[in-house]
């Protein structure tokens, strides 16, 4: 069976809404195995996640970067790095921050970068970007127009119930589809 991971941190719960929108669009296809953790419990499952075919990562940003949990997993994955356990696997990514930029294009370079040094295989979000003519709006799929991997933003006086919109869920859950699509084919075909 494919087995996609998602490694994730969120520290006050804004990203983990993004995390559990990105899982509903790798559910969304059939004959696919998900496995869910926090950035904190993949650290002890490096094994686990040796043997995935995808590993979808995802983190808030911090000042201008990937959370330090995130970094502190990263850091933890150089023991599977020393034989290239991941080669050669799917890898994607998302970000949540609390201004529109926030400088969050950063932690998906960060997170590309970490995937190159493994030696996987970068997804980026394939969607055109929304909000950027004078008929869009923030509920426009893809609002803020990524392109390396989805972006959300939620309001910094609002909680994880209220914000990020929907819009940026359902961008995420297109993510989670697509890297499951890419998946499943890569799979096949290997
Ligand atoms: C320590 C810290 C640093 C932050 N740095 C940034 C930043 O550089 N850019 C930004 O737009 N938001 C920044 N924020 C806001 C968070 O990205 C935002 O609140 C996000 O929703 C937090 O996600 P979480 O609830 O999953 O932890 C920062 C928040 C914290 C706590």
């Amino acid at each position: 069976m494919t087995t996609i991971a998602i490694v994730y941190h969120s520290g006050y719960g804004h990203t983990e809404v993004i995390a559990k929108a990105v899982a509903r669009g790798v559910e969304s296809i059939e004959g696919i195995r998900l496995l869910f953790l926090k950035a904190d419990e993949a650290q002890k499952q490096l094994d686990a996640l040796t043997g995935c075919d995808a590993i979808i990562f995802g983190c808030p940003t911090y000042m201008g970067s990937a959370a330090a949990s995130m970094k502190a997993f990263m850091e933890a994955s150089s023991k599977v790095w020393m034989n290239q356990g991941w080669k050669d696997k799917i890898a994607a990514g998302f970000t949540n921050s609390g201004s529109q930029s926030g400088d969050k294009l950063n932690t998906l370079i960060q997170l590309m970068i970490f995937a190159m040094q493994h030696g996987m295989i970068w997804a980026g979000l394939g969607l055109m970007p929304g909000n950027n003519n004078s008929k869009g709006s923030v509920h426009d799929i893809n609002r803020i127009g990524s392109f390396a991997g989805a972006m959300s933003q939620s309001n910094v006086d609002e909680g994880p119930e209220k914000s990020p919109i929907e819009s940026d869920q359902q961008t995420a859950e297109l993510l989670g589809r697509r890297v499951a699509e890419i998946t499943r084919r890569w799979v096949k075909n290997s």
